[in-house]
This record gives structure tokens, C-alpha cells and sequence, in this order.
């Protein structure tokens, strides 16, 4: 029998997105299903006709999706509404909130970076989700530096690892594992 087939199509800036995909392409194949993971930036999706469920990813960056995964939402938003679609993000952002106790903070951003993504493009995914990043101090601009150098203190007592020298990951691999299986279920 022919498995399944999904789509993982993501947008990165500082690379978060593209290790996470990975890892919902290796749970999902551990279920049983045919994944394709595509990196926008490095490759155009011509068709998702073959595609049961499409998983648009992008990390975030002042608030704003991935130039990549916005115009892919663009381009293929008549078919995305008549299939399963689930959404994620990348953001930095959230265990930071979480340890300063901004509950608020975290619903507006939940809001921004996915319930009105989802509502813009009149989706309705099975499922959407909010991920950890990566604060990568080694590849972000000199501006960008300086403005979040205030935040490195608060990193390792939110529970954010330094991963490598100037590098903090506040991804949780079980979350994401987690996530990806309650999706598997669904399809
Ligand atoms: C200049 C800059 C701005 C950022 N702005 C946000 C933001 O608005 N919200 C957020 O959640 N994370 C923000 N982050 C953290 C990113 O979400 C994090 O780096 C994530 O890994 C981005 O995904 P990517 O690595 O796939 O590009 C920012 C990071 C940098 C360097």
C-alpha cells in the first residue's frame, strides 16, 4: 500500500526551523508516513496536489513570519483551504515570557504569529503550534546584539541552553515530539 504523503515546508533565518522540521519528519516517518521536507529558500514547491497534510513552519523575527513562508502561504492559498494544514513557529521569544511570568504577552503572540496567520489566509489547520528558538549571538547583527544583550543573563535561569559558545536553544525536543504525534493521529 502507498503511504501517506506530507508536506513540511518551512522558512529560517537563523536555522531553529530547519532542525526542528527534521525532527517532525523523523517522527512522522516513525508513524508510518511518506515526508517531504523542503526548505523554501532553497527549493520551489511547484505542486502539493499529492499531499494529505501540508506543515508550514517559520521562525519568527520581530514579530513577523519568513518572507519564504509567507509567499508560499500566498501562493498556494485556494488549494491550502481544501486540505489539512497544521502551522508552526520558532520563536525565541516564549520561554523568555514564560520565565518572566508575561501570560498575557504569550496570548498575544499566540494570537499574532498563528490564530491571525491562520485567519488571514481563511485556514482552519488541524493544529498550530508555538516552539522554541534559537538566540544565536554569532549570527545576528551588530544592533541585534547590543538591544539583546540585556536578555543573556535571564537565559539559563529560564531553562534556556547554551547549546554553543553564543548559542541558547529554548527548544523542547519532547514538546515537539509530542506535538508531532498528536498530529499523526489525526490524519
Ligand atoms: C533580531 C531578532 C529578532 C527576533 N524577534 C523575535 C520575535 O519577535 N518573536 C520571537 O518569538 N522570537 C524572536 N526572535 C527569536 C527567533 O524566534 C529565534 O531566533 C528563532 O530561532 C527563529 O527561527 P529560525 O532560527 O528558524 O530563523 C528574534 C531573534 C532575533 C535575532
Amino acid at each position: 500500500m502507498e503511504k501517506t504523503k506530507i508536506l513540511i515546508a518551512y522558512g529560517t533565518r537563523y536555522g531553529a526551523t530547519t532542525s526542528t522540521a527534521e525532527e517532525i519528519s523523523k517522527v512522522l516517518q516513525g508513524e508510518g508516513f511518506e515526508v517531504k521536507v523542503v526548505n523554501l529558500k532553497e527549493e520551489k514547491v511547484k505542486d502539493i496536489s499529492k499531499f494529505e497534510l501540508v506543515i508550514i513552519g517559520s521562525g519568527m523575527k520581530m514579530e513577523m513570519w519568513t518572507s519564504k513562508a509567507k509567499a508560499f502561504l500566498n501562493k498556494f492559498s485556494i488549494e491550502l483551504k481544501k486540505k489539512k494544514v497544521a502551522l508552526f513557529v520558532s520563536s525565541g521569544a516564549r520561554a523568555l515570557m514564560e520565565y518572566k511570568g508575561e501570560h498575557d504577552e504569550i496570548i498575544r503572540i499566540t494570537k499574532k504569529y498563528l490564530e491571525d496567520k491562520a485567519s488571514k489566509y481563511d485556514l482552519n489547520p488541524i493544529s498550530m503550534t508555538m516552539f522554541g528558538g534559537i538566540w544565536d549571538y554569532n549570527q545576528m547583527g551588530k544592533i541585534y546584539r547590543k538591544f539583546l544583550d540585556a536578555e543573556r543573563e535571564n537565559f539559563i535561569p529560564a531553562g534556556i541552553k547554551e547549546t554553543e559558545p553564543g548559542v541558547y536553544d529554548s527548544r523542547n525536543w519532547d514538546e515537539i515530539r509530542k506535538w508531532t504525534k498528536e498530529l499523526a493521529s489525526q490524519i
